[in-house]
């Protein structure tokens, strides 16, 4: 081969290469704004719903409204990182995935289970907690309540949206199923008689029963489930967000940071109570 044909295949090798390089980037700068897009804005949006302690409650800090939690925490960490300010959507549960889905918010965090289901419609973080369901009664009813198939014909609560209806319809089919908006509807039913358990995840269920002395947990183990760990809900396509979030959260586990915000919320929801 001549000189010429040596460097004139060099040349063409070259020129897709860098062909091809350009045209990744310039598809992930026009279909991934993500990031630059919170970085311009100067404002992170964030989508929570604060019934949810320790990860997300309502919390008055001189005389005014405000959402505490590891959820908060973690944000405001998230925030601070990226240099930006910060804004909190409160809404309830089923709209916090809705305004993720529609883009209203950069991104939901409430406690949201990572399910193979959810992953086709949001991008999600690493993980940062791993949760386990159990069921709230009460403490009256300690003995009655033992096994599954005790529940049957009784009334059980789940929250409106969360997988715990799945973990009630699945796990305690024999129950009749309550739907609530929030799980201290279902406190409050339980604590007067109207209905007769609440699935819920352990750290959420130890927060209702350390302040209500009446209640506590039945005696049964419920199976692990998709959706056992908390992570970040991002739309469909918010990659770069994501990978930044993923560093923050891979950094704040390693330091043991996740440990002390739930720490912290225990200590500032069990203060307000
Ligand atoms: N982990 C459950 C789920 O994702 C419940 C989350 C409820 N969160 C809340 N802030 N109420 O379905």
């Amino acid at each position: 081969m001549s000189i010429k044909k040596i460097v004139t295949a060099v040349l063409l090798v070259l020129l897709s290469v860098s062909l091809v390089a350009c045209s990744n980037s310039a598809k992930s700068t026009k279909t991934d704004s993500s990031l630059s897009d919170v970085q311009k804005r100067g404002t992170l949006v964030v989508a929570t719903s604060p019934d949810f302690a320790p990860f997300e409650f309502k919390r008055l800090v001189n005389g005014r409204d405000t959402v505490a939690g590891v959820d908060v925490e973690l944000s405001k960490e998230i925030a601070k990182e990226l240099h930006v300010k910060i804004h909190f959507l409160t809404v309830s549960f089923t709209n916090v995935l809705g305004s993720v889905a529609i883009g209203k918010a950069d991104y939901g965090i409430s406690g949201i289970s990572v399910t193979e289901d959810r992953k086709n419609s949001f991008e999600f973080t690493e993980p940062y907690f791993e949760s386990k369901n159990v069921v709230v009664i009460r403490k009256a009813d300690l003995a009655k309540y033992t096994s599954v198939d005790s529940f049957a014909g009784k009334s059980v609560s789940a929250q409106k949206g969360t997988i715990q209806e799945g973990v009630l319809a699945d796990q305690i089919p024999k129950a009749s199923a309550v739907s609530l908006t929030q799980n201290s509807e279902g406190v409050n039913e339980l604590k007067s008689g109207k209905i007769q358990g609440i699935v819920m995840e352990s750290a959420i269920a130890q927060g209702y029963i350390n302040s209500n002395k009446d209640l506590t947990l039945a005696k049964i183990t419920l199976k692990k489930v998709d959706g056992s760990s908390y992570a970040i809900a991002l739309p469909k396509g918010s990659i770069a967000l994501r990978n930044k979030l993923n560093s923050i959260i891979t950094r704040l586990k390693k330091e043991g940071k996740i440990d002390d915000y739930v720490e912290k919320a225990n200590q500032e929801s069990e203060a307000g109570k």
